[in-house]
């Protein structure tokens, strides 16, 4: 089941720039930069009230993340929804009809499982649903 709007992902070109914005000019908390390895991203997360802000930018220029600023510049990039049990909704929605950008979840930013549905699926909206493994 879904239980909350995890956070909303925006591709940002200068992570340092993206970064010094919400923390100095809109006072948000910085909890931290991570690489998610497996998406080939960096990923700065500002924790706001029940949800979190995440800023992505392609690792080591690398990634689905080069070619989607370079066609669609800066911008809103997905939106993630936690799910309680991640198997239990994939199988709901695969089974509706809804086609995902990989086969099984993946390992994605704070450990949590990740999978993609297909924005295609979705109104045109890449949406991720994550399952924490812990917290
Ligand atoms: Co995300």
């Amino acid at each position: 089941m879904i239980v909350s709007l995890d956070h909303i992902a925006i591709a940002v070109p200068d992570l340092q720039k993206s970064i010094a914005r919400f923390l100095e000019d809109f006072g948000l908390n910085y909890e931290g930069s991570e690489d998610a390895v497996e998406a080939k991203t960096t990923t700065a997360f500002f924790p706001v009230k029940g949800t979190s802000i995440e800023l992505v930018h392609p690792l080591n220029g690398e990634g689905p993340l080069v070619n989607f600023l370079e066609k669609r510049g800066p911008g809103i990039h997905h939106i993630c929804f936690e799910s309680d049990d991640l198997d239990a909704d994939v199988a709901r929605l695969r089974e509706k009809g809804y086609q995902f950008l990989s086969d099984e979840p993946t390992i994605g930013a704070h450990n949590a499982r990740v999978i993609f549905i297909h924005p295609k699926s979705c109104d045109g909206v890449l949406i991720e649903l994550n399952e924490h493994t812990h917290g």
